[in-house]
């Protein structure tokens, strides 16, 4: 349970509230590269964290993240002609750089210097992996370029898709570390899904549906272990990484590539779920790749054209009943991405925490909403913020057996680490 306070806190991201100076700590994804594909190719419209942004990639191929609106009277930049290096506003021609610096007012004499003096609020983007990512704050302390393992690997190991999901970016991201509900919401998918089936810890899964939490804090944020019963007094880890505020990355099952999400506020009552699988030792087969393009394992579907969901609230998530009595879905609806997203939204778009009644099961967001309003009054001390340190992104998920006198924090350690050349510990 939360305080109303401590909800507002941590659910508000707009500019000038303390979580959107957190998120505005960090290098954050901000679109596909894919939706810039070429020079001179249209813009994007990207919110985030409540500011209405525009993306756009110039005749030399440099990404630019400025302020949607021109400074002349307000008209929307993405109806810009983007040309010669610039975007040019079609209402009075007014033309912006990728720095947002206005370099051309055709209205007004060159010698008069208006143009230089007219400058509009812009971010870097950065193309890294799949993504281009922005940081948001204050120049002077911009961090490294994140160095997320799925973003580092060569282009043929890693794919990574992004979904609208209409709910605040705090229950989408604590769907991602609530381990307890895969034995129940996603239990039909672990059989089926091409890119979860055939693990043997799937059986151990949906063999044990008590499993005993151990949440551990980790240098960036939690390591999540969810302890099930497994062979001859043996138990079967799948341990979670949490890294502030917004990464999680799920263990893996067999040799399937490995998952993860970022969740990342468009505003407060909407986020990107962004969804990654990647090895880190070989490249994705054909069929796995097209898996992942068909939307299964924790990808999904998009209205083509967009990223809204083919299933979403309006069609209520394509709901079939009989999927549900005859127990191929639990919940009835199709695909794990889908099954999260609706009951995540299903709270309304910023559930109320006083109500909650918690169990032994939810400690992962127990700590993890106490780490984070630790990590608000640490930076208000000025202090670095977890996840901003290179090494706390080098990190990994994992899936282990071990006997009832090994810690997964001591057994694990070497697996939850990146260590190049090496696969995920997986079972
Ligand atoms: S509103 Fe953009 S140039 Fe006039
Ligand atoms: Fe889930």
């Amino acid at each position: 349970m939360l305080r109303k306070e401590q909800n507002d806190l941590l659910t508000q991201t707009g500019p000038g509230t303390p979580m959107g100076q957190m998120f505005r700590s960090h290098w954050m994804p901000a679109l596909l590269a894919r939706e810039l594909p070429e020079n001179e190719c249209p813009p994007v419209r990207v919110k985030l964290m409540s500011e209405r942004l525009l993306a756009f990639r110039d005749t030399e191929g440099r990404y630019g993240l400025i302020d949607e609106f021109c400074a002349h009277r307000g008209v929307s930049l993405w109806f810009g002609r983007n040309e010669e290096c610039g975007l040019r506003c079609p209402y009075h021609g007014w033309k912006y750089d990728v720095t947002g610096q206005c370099v051309d007012v055709p209205s007004e004499p060159a010698e008069s210097g208006f143009a230089k003096k007219i400058k509009l609020k812009s971010y870097p983007l950065v193309k890294r992996g799949d993504i281009l990512w922005t940081y948001m704050g204050p120049p002077d302390k911009q961090p490294p370029l994140p160095e997320w393992e799925f973003c580092m690997v060569p282009e043929d190991q890693t794919y990574t898709s992004k979904r609208l999901q209409e709910s605040n970016w705090l229950q989408a991201m604590e769907g991602g570390i609530d381990s307890s509900h895969v034995s129940f919401l996603h239990s039909g998918a672990l059989n089926t899904d091409p890119l979860f089936k055939g693990s043997k810890g799937n059986q151990y899964n949906l063999g044990d549906m008590k499993p005993v939490f151990e949440v551990v804090e980790s240098p960036g944020g939690l390591y999540i272990g969810a302890r099930r019963n497994a062979e001859n007094g043996s138990f079967y880890w799948r341990i979670t990484q949490w890294v502030m505020p917004a990464f999680t990355m799920i263990p893996p099952r067999a040799d399937h590539p490995v998952h993860g999400h970022f969740w990342v506020p468009i505003d407060d009552e909407n986020c990107w779920a962004w969804s990654f699988d990647y090895k880190s030792t070989r490249a994705l087969t054909p069929r796995e790749r097209a898996d992942m393009e068909a939307g299964h394992g924790v990808h999904n579907k998009n209205i083509p054209g967009t990223f809204r969901p083919a299933a979403n609230k309006d069609n209520d998530y394509l709901m079939d009943r009989a999927a549900q009595k005859r127990g191929d879905t639990f919940s009835g609806v199709e695909g794990i991405a889908m099954q999260d997203a609706s009951l995540q939204e299903s709270m309304g778009p910023i559930v109320d925490r006083t109500k909650e009644n918690l169990v032994s099961t939810d400690n992962g967001i127990i700590m993890a909403r106490h780490r984070l309003l630790r990590a608000l009054k640490a930076m208000e001390k000025g202090e670095t913020l977890p996840g901003i340190p290179l090494e706390h992104q080098r990190v990994r998920s994992a899936a282990l057996v071990l006997s009832p006198d090994q810690h997964f924090k001591e057994a694990g350690k070497e697996a939850l680490v990146v260590q190049p050349g090496k696969s995920h510990a997986t079972v």
